[in-house]
């Protein structure tokens, strides 16, 4: 007897995969690499990437629903009005995202660009936001299918060989937590991955009032401050350190030539602090700032400028009503 395929004995392909493109070592080596350069200059700094372990993707999560921090509304404000013409525009069948956390903005994106859309791939490097991003989404989503990629968008940037044209979403000004080198290498790259019926999707925040922009990032509750000093956790926990968090204070600090905000940890007193898988000490001075982000605000012309540099043209620039945050569409020609 032949046997015919049958749809009931076709396992059925899972709707949600996650591939680890970081080595099970990266944190272990990759964070080394980072905190021994970074405690041991002058001033003292950290990359931001290492907020996110799955407190620190929480914690940011409730950062978005704080009254002060309006980048998030301001952005999903944007999406909301044009997620139909950027559906129409690229004609999008694959929409990857970079640092795409709990991919709740995204979900416009997927409503807009309907049927028509067969994947979705975000890529983080927080296993946990993606995981449970993915899970949601399947859920909600029956016809799409999410390949999710855990990855630094610094050092692995690639389009997912899915059918185009593709959209590649870098949502919530996450971009200016990158410094200018940083930025002209990683947009170089975007260029490189993009195909000429491609586009990227790129939010901004924008340079405002000094006072909200503090305020976004030192809020009443204390959220900022406890995502801030979560990198200290970090830290402690995968190279044996010994921060004590509470003697460190969060600061928000509008550094207006640079036209960025930079979070700061302050040491409260004169102290060292060993982190022994690196059999390093660090003394802090009473009052020394480690700088453990910057927040970069952006004007329109420098931007647009930046991607044209790296061979991409802005076709649309949206705002928010309020003109606090902006929302572009550039493409390789
Ligand atoms: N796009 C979401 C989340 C922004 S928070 C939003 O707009 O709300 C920044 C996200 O980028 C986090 O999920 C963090 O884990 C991720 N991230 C930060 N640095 C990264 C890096 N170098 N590579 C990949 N993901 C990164
Ligand atoms: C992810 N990134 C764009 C946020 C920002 O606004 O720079 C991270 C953040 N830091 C403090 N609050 C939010």
């Amino acid at each position: 007897m032949t046997r015919r395929p049958s749809a009931l004995h076709t396992p059925a392909r899972p709707r949600f995969t996650l591939t680890r493109r970081l080595a099970a070592d990266h944190a272990a080596r990759t964070l080394r690499a980072d905190v021994a350069a970074g405690l041991t200059a002058t001033p003292k700094t950290l990359p931001p990437k290492w907020f996110y372990d799955a407190r620190g993707s929480a914690l940011f999560e409730e950062i978005t629903r704080l009254p002060e921090y309006y980048p998030t509304r301001a952005e999903r404000e944007i999406l909301q009005a044009r997620a139909q013409e950027i559906a129409a525009l690229t004609g999008a069948r694959t929409l990857a995202e970079l640092g795409s956390g709990s991919s709740e903005k995204t979900r416009l994106l997927l409503d807009a660009l309907g049927p028509g859309l067969r994947s979705y791939a975000p890529l983080d490097v927080s296993d946990s936001a993606l995981r449970e991003a993915g899970e949601a989404l399947i859920r909600d989503y029956p016809r799409l299918d999410v390949a999710a990629t855990v990855a630094d968008f610094e050092s692995a940037l690639t389009l997912p060989d899915t059918p185009g044209p593709h959209l590649l979403a870098f949502l919530g000004s996450t971009i200016g937590n990158l410094d200018a080198g940083q930025r002209a290498a990683f947009l170089t790259a975007v260029r490189a991955a993009l195909g000429p019926d491609d586009a990227l999707l790129l939010g901004a925040d924008l340079v405002k009032d000094a006072g909200v922009l503090r305020r976004a990032y030192d809020d009443a509750q204390g959220v900022t401050a406890e995502f801030n000093k979560n990198v200290l956790h970090v830290l402690n926990r995968e190279l044996d350190a010994d921060f004590d968090p509470d003697t460190f204070t969060h600061r928000a600090v509008w550094n207006a030539v640079e036209e960025r905000v930079e979070m700061h940890l302050r040491s409260d007193r004169a102290q060292t602090v060993k982190v022994k898988a690196l059999d390093l000490a660090v003394d802090f001075e009473r009052d020394e700032d480690l700088r453990t982000e910057i927040s970069v605000k952006f004007r329109r012309s420098a931007l647009t400028d930046e991607l044209a540099a790296a061979g991409l043209t802005v076709r649309r620039w949206w705002t928010d009503p309020q003109e606090r945050f902006a929302l572009l569409l550039a493409f390789v020609r």
